[in-house]
């Protein structure tokens, strides 16, 4: 959560509007991460001393805009040759939506260093009452992360010849927790320090100099980290803190390699560069392509000579990667846009014809039935030995999981199970070396599945990744995985993600069943259903008008229940989340087979009710379900196939005269079984859709939410 962006630019003369305007487009870009508050900070730049402003505000992007405008110290037409300006959008977690608790926060009433952070600091209490012990106590805010911008003042003043590099280490040797921290200091001007530690975070490079390399090597810093710790041990500092008073002094600390001093891999140097840093790629793809995605523990520093060094504090395993990937971002300005679309999430949905296009493409050879996912090759043998399957995943992700686990069972022969990542944590699973764990997830950065992973991979299982984002936590962290290439989704709610990850497993369950030759029929039933998804994926889409009735009709209940069983079930769980997240409705994905134990008891004519009943192995079943609920007065809409008339019919004999008129069925073309949910959700994709926009609901930032969940 949290968005977190920064505009440094070095000998490249730009007026403060143009360097406002930048470091608003990026947030803008980043909202969908957190938008109950946003700040900035940025330097007056006439003057002998850069002094540091920060401005922020409660609510969206555009309220900040607004203060920014009216700021009167800011002056729009001042040209700033060298400046470097952070600017963050917030999804709360310590201190309500405020300007007081909007980042960027400051050590000090001069602004001396500022922070910006995307993730939770679980040792602030500590922190805090360590520093108010040491004086510094005018906190202004309820935030975790105000206590690290006092830390780099209170380190600072232990240390005033300290470089920014080894404040910054020196600081998160002491905090825990999850964060991505941008760091600013008037006592560092033209300097920004990025670090990341479980949340993500990257940099990229705008420069004439032509880059003869794909890799950007890390520097090894001091062991300051061994001397900081045995500090803390010989005090009774809380655990974490580890200062003292006692900062070693830069000379006690062998210093950077000299290489990168001497400028040998120094971008920028007396050449004019910009850098961006931000949460993700969306923000800086109208500015460079070139982005290098930081890990855990580096830090990465623009000194005031333009130059860029990424370091760690040491080596955690002998065969650590030593440099990171200048990556060449594919994405272009257009897919992150919302073109003709009201909203992102309206996009999004109906792109799919498209989107399951995309995760299909090269992968799937429709003549010869011949499936290939290359980022699974050299694992596949291994993953066919395994002792199960196990899908670990969150919201919408988890239900493709469960969307999928019937046809992976039926293929594969192996035991398969299905986790939410919160609670596969929370029971402290058993894994062992020989189950293959699949962590999937859109954004690739959830923080629940990504410790999942880390818990796994830790016991010796396979990992494998199935995610949107290239470069992401999970993507980089698994062994091996399966990019679903559904482009990138910007609207909170997920939507295309959820049909190619669908597909994606889907793609590998008729991998892994290749040369099976017991499974042929079935195989080639679904790959000629797999050419002809996108068709039916725009009938469905062509359905439209009589979903925008529908949620005209349904858009100031109070509640809705969805029913459904077998495949269909991950549709009534995503079809409920989907109304919940982004109407604020209540409406709950009811296993039909369980009706008769319990949720029976709510139906009444009046309850708005939406089934879902396929032909397929438990359409009977289904049948029975509409009459259990049809005999008790209720009068549900039925999604079924379009040429079912029987559920019609079992409805419309219980119509009452006051429902003369209205649709009784939603009616989608016929797919096979494994491949009938991709068509049923998107009628509940469409349905909450138009049901927030009659509810003037905020369809793209639903309220309490954000996009990228890395906080646990
Ligand atoms: O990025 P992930 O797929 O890991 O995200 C998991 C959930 O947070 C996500 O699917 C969430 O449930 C969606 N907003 C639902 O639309």
């Amino acid at each position: 959560m949290c968005g977190i962006f920064c505009y440094l630019n070095y000998l490249t003369p730009k007026t403060k509007k143009y360097i406002l305007e930048t470091l608003l487009n990026g947030l803008k870009r980043l909202e969908y991460r957190g938008y109950d508050s946003a700040g900035l900070a940025v330097d007056l730049c006439s003057g002998d001393v850069k002094q540091t402003v920060i401005v922020r505000e409660r609510g969206k992007v555009a309220a900040l805009e607004d203060l920014v405008r009216l700021n009167k110290e800011l002056n729009m037409n001042e040209m700033c040759t060298n400046h470097c300006g952070i600017a963050h959008t917030r999804w709360a977690t310590h201190g309500e939506p405020a300007p007081r608790n909007s980042h960027p926060h400051r050590s000090d009433a001069n602004n001396t260093f500022v922070v910006i952070h995307n993730g939770i600091v679980t040792n602030y209490m500590d922190i805090k009452k360590f520093l108010m012990s040491k004086g510094y106590s005018d906190f202004e805010s309820e935030t975790d992360t105000e206590v690290v911008a006092k830390l780099a003042l209170y380190i600072y003043n232990e240390q005033p010849s300290i470089t920014f590099q080894k404040l910054v280490e020196t600081l998160i040797e002491m905090v825990d927790g999850a964060f991505a921290f941008l760091f600013k200091s008037s006592k560092f001007p033209d300097e920004v320090i990025a670090t990341r530690r479980g949340s993500p975070l990257l940099v990229a490079i705008k420069s004439r100099m032509e880059m003869m390399t794909e890799y950007f090597p890390i520097l090894y810093s001091s062991d300051i980290n061994a001397q900081s710790r045995k500090v803390a041990q010989s005090g009774d500092m809380p655990s974490g803190v580890a200062l003292n008073g006692h900062v070693p002094p830069p000379s006690a600390v062998p210093s950077t390699t000299a290489s990168v001093e001497a400028g040998e891999f120094k971008l920028g140097g007396m050449e004019p560069v910009e850098y961006f840093f931000a949460s993700d790629a969306s923000a800086v793809i109208e500015h460079t392509n070139k982005v290098i995605y930081l890990e855990d523990g580096d830090i990465a520093h623009v000194d005031n000579a333009g130059g860029l060094r990424i370091v760690r504090t040491k080596k955690k395993h002998a065969n650590e990667k030593e440099f990171r990937y200048i990556t060449e971002l594919q994405l272009s300005l257009e897919q992150i846009m919302k073109g003709e679309y009201g909203t992102y999430m309206e996009k999004e949905i109906f792109e799919q014809p498209e989107s399951v296009v995309n995760t299909m493409r090269g992968r799937i050879n429709f003549e010869t039935g011949q499936v290939k996912l290359g980022g699974l090759v050299e694992y596949l043998d291994d993953i066919k030995r395994s002792r199960r399957l196990i899908m670990i995943a969150c919201g919408t992700s988890y239900h493709s999981a469960l969307a999928t686990r019937q046809i992976l069972e039926e293929l594969s022969q192996l035991p398969v199970m299905v986790e939410l990542a919160s609670d596969f944590l929370d029971r402290n699973t058993p894994i062992f070396r020989d189950d293959v764990c699949f962590f999937i997830s859109q954004s690739g950065e959830t923080a629940d599945s990504l410790m999942a992973l880390r818990y796994c991979k830790k016991r010796g299982a396979l990992c494998v990744g199935v995610t949107n984002t290239v470069g992401s936590s999970i993507s980089r962290e698994t062994s091996c995985g399966i990019h679903i290439n559904a482009g990138p989704e910007i609207g909170v709610a997920s939507t295309k993600a959820y049909t190619s990850q669908i597909i994606s497993l889907i793609m590998f369950a008729l991998l892994i069943s290749a040369d099976r030759i017991s499974m042929h029929e079935r195989r080639k039933e679904i790959i000629r259903e797999l050419k002809t998804l996108p068709g039916k994926i725009q009938k469905v889409l062509d359905l439209r008008e009589s979903l925008q009735e529908l949620a005209m009709k349904y858009y100031k209940e109070k509640s809705i229940l969805v029913m459904g069983r077998g495949y269909n079930y991950a549709t009534c769980l995503e079809g409920a989340l989907k109304i919940k997240e982004i109407t604020y409705m209540h409406s709950e994905g009811i296993m039909s087979g369980e009706l008769k134990h319990g949720p029976l008891a709510l139906v009444e004519p009046t309850m708005p009710i939406i089934m879902v009943a396929v032909k397929d192995s438990v359409y009977v079943k289904c049948q029975n379900a509409l009459e259990q609920v049809t005999s008790r007065g209720g009068w549900p809409i039925v999604i079924c196939d379009e040429d079912d008339t029987v559920l019609e019919s079992i409805v419309e004999k219980n119509r009452k005269s006051k429902q003369e008129g209205a649709p009784i069925t939603v009616k989608v073309p016929k797919t096979v079984d494994c491949l009938a949910g991709i068509l049923t959700v998107i009628p509940f994709q469409l349905l909450s859709l138009y049901i927030a926009v009659a509810n003037e609901r905020n369809v793209d930032c639903p309220r309490n939410l954000a996009k990228s969940v890395t906080v646990e």
